[in-house]
């Protein structure tokens, strides 16, 4: 750590501006069209942002997610129904910044403070639902879904274990809530596409930290591409 940032500052100081763009592109979570695009309290989206969906053929409710999150979600259901023969479905997926507004509000005046609010719903543009990408999986004996003992059905064991194969990631997982910032949802899972959700899972960390490696990764690589030109 200590030494890329001793080589950020060596460049910095022979006045190179090229470090600026690579940076950029060094920066997956600023691509909000991306399947990495960080969405959390401190990275946030505009009201405005509405992506293109599209209703996935699942069971349940408010099934709208982005094209290529859909389809992922329709193939990892059907897999789970031919694996442990669970049915999911579900519960809630893309949501408008106005409808996170409404969500939030209620939840506020359900529990009466804005910290225990914050724990499990997230403000107005600070939602992965928003982006399309996140889906909150349930299963048919509604009794479990959006609480913790979800994580403890076939169906959410066999979703925490499996969903990265179908381009998913468990996003709010126990012992990450420092990290990600919510309390333990095993119902929330995030698209990032099947290469990145593979990369992940192995990694076993949330997607902060993932982000924050690839990005010290992608910075010494630009570190190191720029000494060698200038040897
Ligand atoms: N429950 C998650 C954090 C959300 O509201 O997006
Ligand atoms: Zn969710």
């Amino acid at each position: 750590m200590a030494g890329v940032l001793e080589q950020l500052l060596s460049l910095a100081a022979a006045g190179t501006m090229l470090i600026s763009s690579s940076l950029t592109t060094a920066a997956p979570h600023n691509d909000v069209d991306g399947l990495l695009f960080l969405q959390n309290r401190q990275w946030r989206v505009s009201r405005y942002f509405e992506p293109e969906t599209l209703k996935a053929s699942v069971p349940g409710q408010l099934q709208d997610m982005r094209a290529d999150a859909a389809k992922a979600l329709e193939e990892m259901f059907a897999a789970c129904k031919a694996d442990i023969g669970v049915t999911l479905k579900a519960v809630s997926g893309y949501r408008s910044y106005q409808r996170q507004a409404t969500i939030y509000q209620n939840k506020l005046e359900r529990v009466g403070s804005k910290a225990k609010a914050d724990e499990y719903v997230a403000r107005p543009g600070a939602s992965e639902h928003q982006l399309g990408l996140a889906m909150d999986v349930g299963q048919k004996s509604d009794d479990v879904n959006l609480t913790s003992s979800f994580g403890k059905t076939k169906g959410g064991k066999w979703v925490k274990e499996h969903c990265w194969e179908y381009g998913f990631i468990l996003r709010y997982q126990e012992g990450w809530e420092d990290v990600t910032g919510y309390a333990y949802e095993p119902w929330h899972v995030r698209y990032v596409g099947k290469e990145n959700a593979k990369l992940i899972h192995e990694a076993d960390m949330p997607l902060e930290t993932y982000l924050l490696l690839l990005r010290e990764e992608r910075l010494m690589e630009i570190v190191l591409g720029q000494e060698e030109k200038a040897e």
